[in-house]
Order: structure tokens, then sequence, then C-alpha cells
């Protein structure tokens, strides 16, 4: 069954997907070997182990509970089951929904299913990547600093807004991968609102109009979007600027690529390493790390005033606990039976059943241990 539900997830191109099943599993599709692989899915800076053949994040997936009696049955999907999944959403526009949704309703929809990963205003943390970091024009500049002739100069800065060269990819990631634990579920419009933000918090501009609080993003307006860095990836090949003869290397297939075929490299899919190179390792090998990985989040610390612990739940805690392990449910008799300070102390250190160190956000102990008595008891103390 877990096979199925992969091999369902990379065909549908989700980029979040992929790459957390290339660091779960080596990256295979689905065959035997990467059953033996698939211990562990690693989630930003954490790292969940296998449960039920479903990763922490899956494992609470209400929509994947929800379709599997449809899908997740054992059965290879149909090809019409596979193209419902497989929606690309192209740079020329292919793909892209008509929709709408204004900044406004997207900072709403982000504070209620994004924040708790991505941070305020995307400012990432803890593992999350960030979805801005500032001004998108300024800081694409920092892409090609020199910091070896010039050491003051800031490092390269590179989140959606400085880097990617097409805004298709953030409707696709979004709309295929995000939130993390519910993907696909977010309508057209949500995604629109909230790809509204992102340009809004990245200080965009689409057609020479600034992406402000009041923004109303729809289809005609995002295939107008000029990425900062679109020119970023290829070189130029005809501007006055170009390389000499970039063009006539470009032409010559031979000329790039893992090897040099023009050393008498043979290019190689299969059975590559030769059986006499003998890999050597120090000392058996490198085992463990340190530091190891954290799974704390680094947000700037706030100070703290005593919090609602119902909004908190809300806000940040629903959309995993609301199907499973519900506020006050009776899930939580085998937990509270090992002593609250037990319960506190493994929700406030995340565990790798699933839970992310307290929740995903940056609470007080104090704080934060009267959201568990409220998750746990259904009452506010
Ligand atoms: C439970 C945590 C979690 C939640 C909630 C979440 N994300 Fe993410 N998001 C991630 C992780 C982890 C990644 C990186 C995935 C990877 O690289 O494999 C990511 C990546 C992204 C990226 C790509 C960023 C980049 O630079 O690579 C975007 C865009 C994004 N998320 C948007 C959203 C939006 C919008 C929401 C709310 C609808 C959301 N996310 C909710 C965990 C989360
Ligand atoms: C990304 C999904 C996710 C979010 C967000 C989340 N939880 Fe959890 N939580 C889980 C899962 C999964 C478990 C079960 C873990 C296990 O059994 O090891 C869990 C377990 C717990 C436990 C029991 C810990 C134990 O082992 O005794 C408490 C308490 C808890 N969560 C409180 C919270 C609170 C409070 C919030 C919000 C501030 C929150 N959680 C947010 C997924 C989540």
């Amino acid at each position: 069954m877990f096979k199925l539900d992969r091999k369902l997830i990379i065909t549908a191109s989700t980029a979040a997907a992929v790459a957390l099943f290339t660091l779960g599993c080596g990256g295979s599709t689905g065959t035997t070997e990467s059953k033996k692989a698939s211990k562990i899915s690693i989630d930003g800076g954490v790292s969940y182990p296998v449960v039920n053949d479903k990763t922490g994040p899956y494992y609470v997936n209400p929509q994947v509970a929800q379709d599997a009696p449809k899908i997740y049955n054992g059965r290879v999907p149909t090809a019409n089951e596979l193209k419902a999944w497989n929606k690309d959403i192209m740079p020329d526009g292919t793909g892209l929904p008509e929709g709408s949704g204004s900044v406004e309703d997207g900072e709403e929809i982000y504070d209620a299913k994004c924040v708790m990963c991505h941070g305020d205003f995307g400012s990432g943390g803890g593992g999350y990547p960030a979805l801005s970091k500032g001004n998108a024009y300024d800081l694409q500049k920092t892409l090609t600093n020199n910091r070896w002739k010039d050491p003051d100069a800031d490092g390269p800065t590179r989140e959606f807004g400085s880097y990617w060269p097409q805004a298709s990819t953030l409707f696709w990631y979004i709309k295929d991968g995000m939130p993390h634990p519910f993907s696909k579920s977010l309508s057209d419009d949500e995604v629109y609102a909230l790809v509204a933000y992102v340009l809004n918090i990245n200080e965009m501009e689409i057609d020479g109009v600034e992406v402000d609080d009041e923004y109303v993003l729809d289809r005609e307006k995002f295939l107008k979007i000029k990425m900062p860095n679109r020119n970023g990836f290829e070189p130029n090949i005809d501007g006055p600027n170009a390389l000499p003869g970039v063009r006539a290397y470009y032409a010559n297939a031979k000329n790039f690529g893992a090897q040099n075929l023009n050393q008498g490299a043979v290019r190689c899919m299969k059975d590559c390493q030769k059986a006499s190179v003998k890999t050597k390792r120090i000392n058996g090998g490198i085992t463990g790390f340190l530091p190891p990985m954290s799974d704390v989040r680094d947000l700037p610390a706030v100070k703290e005033v005593k919090v609602d612990p119902k909004e908190v739940y809300k806000n940040a805690c629903a959309m995993c606990h609301d199907s499973y392990l519900a506020p006050g449910s009776d899930e939580w008799a085998g937990y509270v039976a090992e002593g609250m300070d037990t319960v506190y102390a493994k929700a406030i250190k995340g565990t790798q059943g699933g839970m992310p160190a307290k929740g995903g956000t940056s609470l007080s102990d104090a704080n934060f241990k009267t959201v568990v008595d409220y998750i746990t008891t259904g009452k506010v103390k």
C-alpha cells in the first residue's frame, strides 16, 4: 500500500513530495529496495520514522485516509487517475487555472495554514524554508556578490523572490505540495491568494504595479509576473556581453555533462562503477553527525504574554490534531496515563511519531503547557 502511495505522490510532480521522498528513501520510485530504505523521512530539520507504512506527516493526513478506498487500495492507478494528480503548471500558462485571490485573503490563509512552519511574514526557521527575506529586486543583486573580491559583501540570498526564475513554480508548488501535511487541499482561489501574499512580502510588482495590501491577483495578471532572476540561470548567448564561442560550445553535446566525452569517457546509466573500484573509508566511515540535526525553531524570541490556548490550538495545532488526538478526545487516555510531566516534556521536545517540537510554535514552556492542558482535556483551566 505504501509503495503505491509513494508512486502516486511522485508522479504528481510535487516538488516538495519528491524532495521529501528523495531524502527519505534514496530517490527510488517504489521498488522493493525502497521498502528497505524507507525507515525515515525528513521534513525540514525533523526526521520522522515510518509508521504503518506512512511517514509522520502523511500518517496524519486525513486526505490520504479519505482517499484510501478510492486510490490507495493497493492497485495500480489508472491512467486517468494519474492524469488527475499530475497537473503541471508551466511558465507559458499551460495548466494555470482561472481564478483570483487577494493579498488580504492570502495573509489570512497564511496565518492559519502556513505560519507554523514558514514563520511570520515567511521568515522561515528551524529547517523550514523562508518564503521572503525582503525586497526581491534588491536581494537578487546579492546573487552575484563576490565575497572573495569583496569580503564585506552580503552572501547570496536564495529564496523565491530573489532566486526563482519563474513564478509558475510557486503556484504549482503550493497547489501540489502545501500545506505540507495536507497537500492538494487548497482551492485555486486560495492558491492565487497565497501567491499574491508571497509576492507582497517579497515587495514585488506586476506590470509596474506594486503588489500592495489591496492587490487582487488573477490569471491574467499572474502571467505578467517577471521574476527578478529570470535570466539568471542560462547564459545569454546572443547579447553583446556573451562569452565568445559560447554558442558553439553549447551546440556540441560532447562538451558538457558529467563526463568529458572528448577525452574518451563513455556515458553510462547502469552498473557504471567498475567492480575493481573499492571505496576506502577512514575508520569505517562517518557514522554519527555532530551536532545532530536540530528540530528546535530559531525564530527570534518575543516578549511573552499569556496566550489563549483555544486560539493557539486553532492556528498551530488544529491542522494536525483535528483528525488525530483532537482536544479532549478519548485517544488521549494512553498518553495522559504516562503522567502529564512526560506529556509536556515529549510535546516540548517533539516526538519521532510526528509531533514537531512545541508543535512548531515558539511559545515559552509555560504558555505551551496551557495549550497542552487544553488539547488533552478539551477544557481551558
Ligand atoms: C508542516 C510544515 C509546513 C506547512 C504547514 C507548510 N509548509 Fe511549505 N514547506 C514545508 C517544507 C518542509 C518545505 C520544504 C520542502 C522540501 O524542500 O522538501 C516547504 C516548502 C515550501 C515552499 C518552497 C520554498 C522553497 O524556497 O523551496 C513554498 C513556496 C511553500 N512551502 C509554501 C507554503 C504555503 C503557502 C503554505 C500554507 C498553505 C505552507 N507552505 C505550509 C513545510 C510546511
Ligand atoms: C505537524 C503536525 C502536528 C502539529 C502542528 C502539532 N502536533 Fe501534536 N502531535 C502530532 C502527532 C502526529 C502526535 C503523535 C506523536 C506520537 O504519538 O509520538 C502528536 C502528539 C502530541 C502530544 C502528545 C505527546 C506525547 O507523546 O505525550 C501533545 C501533548 C501534542 N501533540 C500537543 C500539540 C500542541 C499543543 C500543538 C500546537 C501548539 C501540536 N501538538 C501541534 C502532530 C502535530
